[in-house]
């Protein structure tokens, strides 16, 4: 506990488009772009609350609030001093509503001297994270609609979008037949973005404290998410004809309010996220979406996107957070606080394939990648170069042909400038479909084994890569190989992931003004495009929360999760050695969310109960609260005690033997007069009993019981733990908890 990591934040998608090898992800680059010349970088400061009396307006608040920051840095300035000249031009941001403290350009003395402090409770230096759909939501089994009575139903439901931005263009974004904002709406359309309607009621745009630029989309992220989270139905969205059918979201009549804080290669800074969450809470968003993230799991009082999540909860704003890509390793999920979602990314019945037809065979191969090219189909020849890289391929023609590209990494560029017709990949995980700048098809490595047979049995190996095709699948859902797996290595005993969305080859709107691969020599503008990742998967759990608060606007950000997860559609360990790791209590079920029976509430204390537990010491917390908040005398409580709707068990190792009790208390938000009984299910070895194990309402009431958990685990081939379960029915309602026992010696491994 306690390291100082430098974040790196990333978007959770995978670039599709970057090119193998070459992704999306992550470089050292970026985690040192956070300093400028001179040593100085910037800071996160956290303060002690700053108590304005309630008489004061809200700028004359404000105006005091700055005034004691200035005073603060000046104290630390090496050239401030006297009179604070120079504070103000070093500050990049003051938080000021929900969250206390300032973002400023310091060097290393300033910072060292603004820490010493009293009333400077932690400073942070900023981090960089990245940035990590028709089809998707009938999956879902949530009725399409464009019912203007339900249009209006949703009409009050504000979604945050921590993102890349929007392209307002987009039809997806059509405010026809919305009323304008809902009165509790206090946010701002920046001057420099002309496109607000009654759709996207706000956009901001936030960089090292610049906020004049346009929060107009260059990237194509931000409109992608926001469109799967919020965007209207709108029949016929297809790529370029190819995939066809209603894009839309769980919540056509809801507003965006659009807070860009990702720059393409620059990544998205902890500085202007944490603005982002403290203007969107003022302005009144109920849900956030942000599908960004750090590359490693980090304390939650040093995680800034958590603290400012944490903010936004005491508020009653829910945030859902993509939960990373970088599966299948164990222990990888970040985003990982319990007042957060972090989703899983998992596959539709809509696989994408593309066909690489050998004619000298009449043989057909199917691929995984997304092809949409005219014209293409034609016979070419089969040519092996030895690699695709920029090198092997410098100055070579190759019109005509199809490269083999082996198992290493493929320069699209490179590919598209030797005139070649195409190139052929193969990977060992192939559940995804990428788009590259040129025709391609990326096969499993017996597929390029069969393929290299018919190059060698030939002189003349003819072969044509075919546009893409949608074909059925019947194994979905399955988390994608690339959805980061528990467990939550800040709180084993927290189950993270919490639940799985579709984030395999979704199809959402899209910047006409960008490429849908993103290379510069794809020169293709489609409205739509598809794309993958925990980024495409989090705005459907955004979305489907928007829904519940939809019909129940004063439910806590606790109770909507609960609803979420209590609900979800189990999924199937068949393929999934990680089980609940991967995927947690299962895939969204956005239809029977609002109406979940029962729910696991909790408030801001009892999260920081759950911080108390973790041995978090006072400034800590402060970070958190903001100060006023104590642990109890009596103990520091168990993490089992947070009233969580999923129950995760890690325990020592295989053939140990555990015994656990699990307190839980639930809120019956069904009928008066409902009578529930506990159903266990487990696997041998691992006994649940639920005390008491039935619960009569007379009204909306709490009760509570204990789940004890006890057994050994026994080491089974092809799974990591035990899965068992709770479900709580008075014969209308299934409210189910997943339990998930592991041993926590295989995850440090
Ligand atoms: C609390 O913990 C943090 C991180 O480990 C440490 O930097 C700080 O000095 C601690 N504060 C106190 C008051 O112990
Ligand atoms: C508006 O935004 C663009 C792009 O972000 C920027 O180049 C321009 O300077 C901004 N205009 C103003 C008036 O700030
Ligand atoms: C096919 O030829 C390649 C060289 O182009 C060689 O490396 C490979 O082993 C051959 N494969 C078979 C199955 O003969
Ligand atoms: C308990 O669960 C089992 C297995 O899912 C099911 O067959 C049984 O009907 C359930 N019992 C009750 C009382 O709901
Ligand atoms: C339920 O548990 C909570 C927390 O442990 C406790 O404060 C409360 O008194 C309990 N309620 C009943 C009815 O036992």
């Amino acid at each position: 506990m306690g390291t100082a990591l430098v974040l790196v934040v990333v978007f959770n998608a995978f670039f599709l488009a970057s090119g193998l090898g070459s992704s999306a992800v992550a470089n050292a680059a970026a985690a040192s772009r956070g300093s400028d010349d001179d040593g100085i970088k910037i800071y996160i400061v956290f303060t002690a609350r700053q108590p304005a009396p309630e008489t004061l307006s809200e700028s004359a608040a404000r105006a005091r609030i700055e005034s004691f920051h200035h005073g603060l840095l000046s104290d630390a300035l090496d050239d401030g001093g006297g009179g604070g000249s120079g504070a103000p031009e070093r500050v990049v941001y003051h938080y000021t509503r929900s969250l206390h403290g300032f973002a400023a350009r310091l060097t290393q003395r300033e910072k060292n001297k603004l820490a010493a402090m009293d009333d400077v409770l932690s400073i942070h230096e900023k981090a960089t994270y990245h940035p990590r759909t028709t089809r998707s939501w009938d999956f879902l089994g949530l009725p399409r609609h464009n019912d203007p009575k339900r249009l209006l139903f949703e009409k009050d439901v504000i979604i945050g979008m921590v993102d890349s931005g929007v392209w307002p263009e987009s039809e997806s974004f059509s405010d026809s037949g919305l009323p304008p904002p809902p009165a509790k709406w206090k946010g701002v359309c920046s001057s420099n973005f002309t496109a607000c309607n009654n759709k996207i009621i706000g956009a901001r745009a936030y960089k090292d404290g610049v906020t004049t630029l346009s929060p107009r989309d260059d990237d194509g992220h931000g409109t992608h998410t926001a469109s799967t989270a919020a965007g209207r139905a709108v029949p016929g969205a297809s790529m370029g004809g190819f995939a066809g059918g209603t894009a839309r979201s769980a919540v056509p009549g809801a507003r965006l309010a659009i807070y860009k804080v990702c720059w393409g290669d620059d990544g998205c800074s902890t500085a202007d996220i944490l603005m982002a969450f403290d203007d969107a809470v003022a302005d009144g968003v109920d849900v956030l979406s942000a599908s960004v993230g750090s590359d490693f799991p980090a304390d939650y009082a040093d995680d800034l996107m958590a603290v400012g999540a944490f903010h936004a909860m005491r508020r009653g704003v829910v945030t859902s957070v993509a939960a990373g890509n970088d599966g299948p390793r164990l222990g990888a999920v970040t985003n990982v606080a319990p007042w957060v979602h972090s989703v899983a990314a998992s596959t539709t019945d809509r696989r994408i394939v593309s066909d690489l037809v050998l004619l000298g065979h009449g043989k057909t191969i199917s691929g995984s990648s997304i092809n949409v090219f005219p014209g293409i189909g034609g016979r070419s020849v089969l040519i092996d170069p030895g690699a695709c890289g920029q090198r092997e391929l410098k100055g070579k023609n190759y019109k005509g042909a199809i490269l083999l590209c082996g198992g290493q990494s493929l320069n699209e560029e490179s590919v598209h400038a030797t005139g070649a017709d195409g190139a052929i990949q193969f990977r060992h995980n192939t559940d995804t479909a990428f788009s590259f700048a040129v025709p391609a098809v990326r096969v499993t490595k017996s597929q390029y084994e069969e393929i290299m047979d018919y190059y060698n049995s030939t002189r003349l190996a003819l072969v044509s890569i075919r546009n893409s095709q949608a074909r059925f699948d019947a194994t979905a859902p399955r988390v994608g190989f690339f959805s980061s797996r528990g467990p939550n290595m800040i709180t084993p005993g927290i189950l993270k992931p919490d639940i799985s969305a579709p984030g395999v080859d979704i199809l959402a709107a899209w910047p006409e003004s960008m490429s849908v691969s993103g290379s510069a020599v794809d020169d293709r503008q489609l409205s739509y495009n598809i794309i993958s990742g925990t980024s495409m998967a989090c705005p459907h759990v955004t979305g489907a929360a928007a829904y519940v608060k939809s019909v129940h606007p004063d439910w806590s950000p606790a109770a909507v999760m609960s609803a979420l997860i209590t609900t979800a559609t189990p999924m199937s360990a068949s393929s999934t050695p990680e089980a609940e790791l991967a995927y947690g209590a299962g895939q969204v079920n956005p239809l029977h969310a609002p109406y979940p029976g029962l729910i696991y509430d909790a408030g801001e204390d009892d999260y920081l109960g759950l911080l108390c537990a973790q041995g978090y010491n006072v400034t800590q917390i402060a970070t958190m609260a903001g100060g006023d908040f104590v642990c109890p005398e009596d103990g520091r409580g168990s993490v089992a005690n947070l009233n969580y709707p999923s129950i995760a068990v890690p325990i020592l190792n295989y053939g140990v033997r555990f015994a656990v009790d699990v307190p839980r208390t639930v809120t019956n938000v069904g009928p008066d007069d409902s009578v529930y009984h506990a159903n266990v299910t487990s696997v041998p070895g691992i006994a649940v009993s639920v005390t008491p194990h039935k619960l009569a309402f007379s009204s909306t009431e709490k009760m509570n019981f204990t789940v004890r958990v006890s057994g050994w685990l026994a080491p089974v081939e092809g799974t990591l733990g035990a899965s068992a379960s709770i479900v709580w029915s008075d014969g209308r309602h299934q409210v189910r908890s997943p339990i998930y026992v592991f041993p926590l010696s295989a995850t440090r491994g």
